[in-house]
């Protein structure tokens, strides 16, 4: 059978209809199915406290949000300066509401704006650092993070309906770094940054935070897939042991510790009716800038870890530390000042220490004064220890949630890289 030339045409037109449409899908299908996402930290040098940009709103702005390794959620100023034509705040007992684990519907008495609409639901947001709380507004909008490959920054995506938390203004008050228009959360939770990006693009449930000890430079967290790279090349996401990490019934991440060493020490703890050592629980945040050890614990750390640098002279403390040094007596070694190595001896099948140097262990509080960088969190804390940010900076920590273990890499500066190494040949 002869096919007519309008048939023909037709016909051609139809394939390359076909062609087109494949292309562009593929094309598609490859420039938003990101392994891997990476956000900049920098550190506030006022609070000591980390905070990271993240891309938001229609048109897209760059905002800087506290990173809380906890938070259940992201949340935003929404009073001040809300623009965006993407806004949306799903209606109460929505789907999205109980993913973020609410049913309380909210109601507004001033006129519609962004945090300000009837009959939509209602969350309670809580400021990690003062722990003052407040009712918000569930909403969604544009979410933009820029991917990799492992080795430097890529393409930004995006979420388009990413569900974050809308708070007072009022909720912002405190010791805050400079600027920050809301907190992140990476908590274990199904709106957090974490599960939010994994579900929306299919990577694994797993992020890795890298802080930086730099005044100027950036720290990266990993989402998703590793590799993860830093400059000069090395790869970062082989960690030296794992361990089994659990989430607090506050929603904090808990790992448990089976000793703590200094200089292959133990430091002597209260032993229970079978004649073991106890250590409570040990949680990680970054939002307090030193580790806080309970009272009778931190007394036996200082007492132990002073008696292990006995050689050096020691100054009066400066709070909130309770050990000083001169440090015009302190040796300086690659990873920080030369003083004795701390171990956290972590429940792992390898028997693998999370080992703490001079880096991560000293603080320069004041011209010539070095403290050692961890503080008495009283009788009764939240937790015997509370990891805050000095120690994991210039660590890798893996929080992989689908295992449920926390991977370590101890200092990378031993590895000759540091948290401020990754490539963000855009940011
Ligand atoms: C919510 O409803 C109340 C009463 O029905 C009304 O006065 C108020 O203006 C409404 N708020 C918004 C944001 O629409
Ligand atoms: C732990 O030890 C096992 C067996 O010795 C080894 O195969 C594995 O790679 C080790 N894991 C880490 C993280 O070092
Ligand atoms: C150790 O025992 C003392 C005295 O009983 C108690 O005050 C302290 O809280 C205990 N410390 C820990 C870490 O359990
Ligand atoms: C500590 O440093 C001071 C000033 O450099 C020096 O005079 C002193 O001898 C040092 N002391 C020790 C024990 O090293
Ligand atoms: C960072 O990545 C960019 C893009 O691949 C590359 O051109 C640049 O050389 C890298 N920078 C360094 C210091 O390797």
């Amino acid at each position: 059978m002869a096919l007519n030339s309008s048939t023909l045409h037709f016909l051609l037109i139809i394939f390359s209809l076909c062609i087109l449409t494949v292309s562009s899908e593929s094309h598609a299908r490859a420039a938003f199915k990101p392994n891997t996402l990476v956000l900049t930290v920098h550190k506030d040098t006022a609070t000591n406290l980390h905070v990271t940009h993240i891309f938001k709103r229609t048109p897209l702005q760059s905002l800087p949000f506290l990173v809380d390794l906890n938070g259940r959620f992201l949340w935003s100023n929404c009073d001040q300066n809300y623009l965006s034509t993407t806004y949306r705040a799903p209606i109460c007992h929505s789907t999205q509401c109980s993913r973020a684990g609410t049913h309380y519907c909210h109601k507004c008495t001033s006129s519609p704006r962004p945090g300000c609409h009837n009959d939509t639901c209602g969350v309670m947001i809580v400021n990690p650092i003062t722990h003052r709380n407040a009712i918000g507004e569930l909403a969604q909008d544009v979410l933009s993070i820029q991917s990799t490959q492992g080795s430097y920054s890529g393409p930004g995506v995006q979420v388009p309906q990413f569900i974050f938390a809308c708070a007072p203004s009022s909720l912002l008050q405190g010791p805050l770094p400079n600027n920050v228009q809301g907190v992140a959360g990476l908590g274990d939770t199904p709106v957090a940054l974490p599960r939010q990006l994994s579900s929306q693009f299919g990577f694994k449930q797993q992020f890795a935070l890298c802080l930086t000890s730099s005044d100027t430079r950036y720290g990266v967290i990993f989402f998703g897939n590793p590799p993860y790279k830093l400059l000069p090349g090395v790869d970062v996401s082989v960690p030296i042991g794992y361990t089994p990490l659990t989430i607090s019934p506050e929603g904090a991440y808990t790992i448990r510790l089976k000793s703590i060493r200094i200089n292959n020490k133990p430091v002597p703890f209260n032993t229970s009716s079978r004649g073991e050592q106890v250590l409570g629980k040990t949680i990680i945040i970054t939002t307090a800038p030193y580790t806080l050890l309970e009272h009778s614990i931190f007394k036996s750390f200082t007492g132990l870890f002073a008696n292990q640098l006995s050689g050096v002279p020691r100054v009066n403390p400066v709070p909130p530390f309770g050990l000083c040094f001169n440090s015009k007596n302190l040796t300086s070694t690659r990873v920080g000042p030369g003083v004795p190595a701390i171990d956290l001896a972590v429940y792992s099948r390898n028997a693998t220490y999370w080992r703490i140097f001079g880096a991560n262990s000293m603080v320069q509080a004041r011209p010539g004064v070095s403290c050692l960088g961890f503080v008495d969190g009283g009788v009764n804390p939240r937790a015997s220890v509370v990891i805050g940010s000095l120690q994991l900076e210039d660590n890798l920590l893996q929080f992989d949630l689908a295992r449920s273990r926390l991977g370590f890499s101890s200092s990378l500066l031993f590895r000759r890289t540091n948290c401020a190494n990754f490539n963000f040949t855009s940011a």
